[in-house]
């Protein structure tokens, strides 16, 4: 069996953090994204990996290389254009051959990983099996129908949803799903859609077997998302500190400080990871924080918030919260006469001031 990992795509709904960073390496508790998925594979016993990578290809290959630290053989699938997920798969043929495959969406995060999925299509071989789970609001994801233990209808976003099992983002394959992806044509929103696939398998007499999960998942390609899944990974981790927290400081609850971090006069609340070579200095950390490294936060409260690479937070009057601040921003005090806010902001920022 291989696996196929999609990180092509174009992460509209992260700009403008997508404009310089592919949205699978966005950390959370300051580790990217894909790497959950990555281990998550090689725990479900795939080892032979196969990256679907469109514009952001240099960063995703210079993050995973061949895939050795997880055990993995890793190739790359060039995408020109992420023209939907049947199209991922088609252009993935050649690497793909004749093997059953694992899909998996490189922005998805699924607390308990993929090997009760993955153990379940090795013993019942089905054509096909879908990972789902209970929502609350169906109309927002796609939805399956199923009668008599099996899928029957796929339907993306309906307005009224006949179930409340929602597609997460992975799918179990055999090679029939190619013949699929060439038989359908595009959405309407000009994509070659997953759904329509596995729609047309079901309608060819192919099986395709349900897989409900209890656990927690999240599709990361909002903020609001990106923000509940760092809340909800910080909290499985364990506290460690392996960087410098001076005698004025304090750290309470679940508290990363990775090496060469330090805290000086500052309080860190946990649940909170504080990366390598990052400075707090007269600031508080609430929780639910995740710093990633090289970052220096000074005279500042921040809460609930993901921070990326060498940024810096200086000397702000209210409490940061709810936010995702991206690789080398400053935010700080605008010191000018006269008195005003000054901005350099990229497309598509979104800025909160008191
Ligand atoms: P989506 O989140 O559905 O699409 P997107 O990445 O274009 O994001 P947005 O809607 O914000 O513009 O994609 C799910 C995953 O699949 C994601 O990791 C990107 C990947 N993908 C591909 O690799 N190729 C594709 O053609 C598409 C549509 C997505």
């Amino acid at each position: 069996m291989k696996a196929l990992v999609l990180c092509g795509g174009a992460g509209t709904r992260l700009r403008p953090i997508t404009h310089t960073l592919a949205k699978q390496l966005v950390p959370i508790a300051n580790k990217p994204v894909l790497f959950y998925g990555l281990e998550a594979i090689k725990e479900a016993g795939v080892d032979e990996v196969g990256i679907v990578v469109g514009d952001t290809s240099v960063e995703i290959k210079q993050a995973v290389g061949d895939g050795s630290p997880w055990g993995l053989q890793v190739s790359y699938i060039y995408q020109e254009q992420p023209l939907g997920l049947a199209h991922a798969v088609m252009v993935s043929e050649e690497f793909l051959g004749d093997d059953q495959f694992v899909m998996y969406l490189g922005d998805n995060l699924i607390k308990d990983g993929i090997k009760g999925l993955v153990d379940e299509f090795r013993n019942n071989k089905p054509n096909s099996q879908i990972l789902l789970a209970r929502v609350k609001e169906p109309q927002r994801f796609g939805v399956a129908e199923l009668e008599g233990g099996r899928v029957k209808r796929l339907v993306e976003k309906p307005e009224r949803p006949a179930s409340d099992l929602a597609l997460v983002g992975v799918y179990m394959f055999d090679n029939n799903i190619m013949d699929a992806a060439r038989a359908i044509k595009p959405s309407s929103r000009g994509e070659l859609e997953i759904t329509d696939a596995i729609q047309w398998l079901i309608d060819k007499g192919f099986t395709v077997d349900p897989h409900v999960i209890d656990g927690w998942w999240k599709d990361t390609g909002r903020l609001d998302d990106m923000l509940e899944a760092n809340r909800i990974m910080l909290e499985t981790l364990e506290p460690r500190v392996e960087g410098h927290v001076d005698g004025e400081s304090e750290t309470s609850g679940m508290v990363v400080v990775e090496k060469g971090a330090e805290i000086i006069n500052s309080s860190v609340r946990g649940p909170a990871i504080i990366g390598e070579g990052t400075r707090i200095i007269n600031s508080f950390i609430g929780p639910y924080t995740s710093i990633y490294f090289g970052v220096t936060v000074t005279d500042s409260e921040i809460e609930h918030s993901i921070i990326l690479e060498n940024s810096t937070v200086t000397d702000i009057p209210g409490r940061v919260e709810d936010s995702l601040i991206g690789q080398n921003v400053e935010v700080g005090r605008s010191p000018l006469k006269p008195a005003a806010y000054r901005f350099m902001l990229g497309d598509n920022s979104r800025v909160g001031i008191l």
